[in-house]
């Protein structure tokens, strides 16, 4: 659960155009990290590059080797670096399919599998809908399925790409707890907005890209609406 990846001279170029140089970076174990920066100035490329969904123009990335027992662990159902695109995709099935799909492989019975499902529904507030399809949800309540796709997975980082964008409070809150719970487990969270909200407040560190670099900086905690939180728990445990 608790990797860590460093990088070194980390570049990116679109032809001519240099996106960034970031000579040094390090993630993890247990950081919360709040990414943020002017539209296009190379978050979503970032996260993609740290997922290993696209190639830096150079630069090194290094991740864990992975010991026998990780690489079994793999074939159970638990990943090590997961992009949370911001328009997730979402196959064709219903809302239960969807979130089972992340622990298809792992090696438990089909009532604990359902189980873990049913709790990730809970703690997303969609556990009325495990048997509606899809299509049928909202915008919001589909953000939301797929981070309790991501979630059960138990990944080591979550790099997640503006999963705020354009989502009621409820659903933040949602998100919320599910991030809270993964940083309670020890993994590792990226949280991209263009603003700062209930998500980001969760970050004890910011990186800020700017000026074709990205700059490291510590986050003062804000103290989380008591009130509020305790409304959610109980929800989720009802
Ligand atoms: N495959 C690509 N080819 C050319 N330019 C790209 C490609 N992917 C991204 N870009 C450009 O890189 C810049 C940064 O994009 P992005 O990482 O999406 O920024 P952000 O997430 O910060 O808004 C944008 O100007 C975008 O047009
Ligand atoms: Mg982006």
């Amino acid at each position: 659960m608790t990797i860590k990846i460093t990088t070194q001279h980390l570049s990116m170029r679109f032809k001519e155009r240099v996106l960034f140089h970031i000579p040094e970076l390090s993630i993890g174990p247990n950081d919360a990290i709040y990414l943020k920066g002017d539209n296009g100035v190379g978050k979503t490329t970032l996260l993609k590059i740290l997922a290993g969904l696209m190639n830096p123009s150079s630069g090194k990335i290094n991740t864990p080797n992975k010991n026998w027992l990780q690489r079994l662990s793999l074939c159970t159902g638990h990943k090590d670096v997961i992009y949370l695109h911001q328009t997730p995709y979402l196959f064709d099935g219903t809302v239960f399919q969807n979130v089972s799909y992340g622990i298809r492989f792992q090696q438990q019975s089909n009532i604990e599998k359902r189980a873990q499902v049913i709790t990730a529904l809970r703690m997303v507030g969609l556990e009325t809908l495990a048997d509606e399809h899809i299509s049928v949800l909202s915008g919001g309540e589909k953000q939301r399925v797929a981070m309790a796709r991501a979630w059960i997975i138990k990944p080591s980082i979550l790099l997640m790409d503006e999963p705020s964008a354009s989502l009621d409070q409820e659903s933040i809150q949602r998100l919320v707890i599910m991030a809270k719970d993964l940083i309670e487990r020890g993994s590792s969270l990226v949280i991209t907005s263009h603003q700062a909200n209930a998500l980001t407040q969760l970050c004890r560190k910011q990186w800020w890209i700017k000026d074709s670099t990205l700059v490291e900086s510590p986050l003062l905690q804000v103290i989380p609406d008591i009130e509020q939180e305790k409304h959610y728990v109980n929800t989720r445990t009802n």
